[in-house]
């Protein structure tokens, strides 16, 4: 199972979403069967780190994003990828624009799988403070946690099975 994270630029919300992501996979024991990416839809940043403030934010809960580098979405993604999760409705329409309709059911928002949560968007901090950043950080959390619920139920139920549980959220 493939799941791609997208943003707009790929130096903020969707290397965090693909850190926490990536961790919660480890921490379930699910390595092995989830594979995790990000992406942005525009190439401004291509091969460079994460935002500093992203990953000042991201080392307080424990998340490293400095291995991380920018890049830009490309036509094969969607090919390799089972799950393209975007974090707002620029990114899908950017992405629905890019790709034949064929494959647009791939497509969702972060936030759809978060429980009881107020926010559509994980909305853009580039141009926010610290503020926005760790809302950013709060948001991804829980989405990423609804996530891994939903494809845990849906899609890897087998292989959850054969872990005997150890992988319960
Ligand atoms: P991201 O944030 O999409 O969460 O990576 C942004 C990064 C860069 C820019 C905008 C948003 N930019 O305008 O360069």
């Amino acid at each position: 199972m493939k799941v791609l994270f997208v943003c707009l630029g790929n130096i903020c919300r969707s290397p965090t979403a693909e850190a926490v992501f990536d961790k919660l996979v480890a921490e379930h024991g699910l390595t092995d069967v989830l594979e995790v990416d990000s992406a942005g839809t525009n190439g401004f940043h291509i091969g460079q780190s994460p935002d500093p403030r992203s990953v000042k934010c991201a080392a307080k809960r424990g998340i490293d994003l400095t291995p991380l580098r920018g890049r830009q979405i490309e036509r094969a993604d969607f090919e390799r990828f089972d799950y393209v999760i975007a974090m707002d409705d620029e990114n899908v329409r950017q992405l629905s624009a890019l790709c034949p309709e064929s494959q647009h059911g791939k497509f969702s928002l972060l936030l759809s799988y978060a429980d009881r949560c107020n926010y559509r968007e994980v909305p853009d901090p580039y141009y926010g403070g610290t503020r926005e950043f760790e809302l950013v950080l709060d948001l991804i959390e829980s989405g990423c946690r609804g996530l891994l619920d939903h494809l845990l139920r849906d899609d890897l139920m087998p292989v959850a099975d054969r872990l005997q549980g150890q992988w319960r959220v």
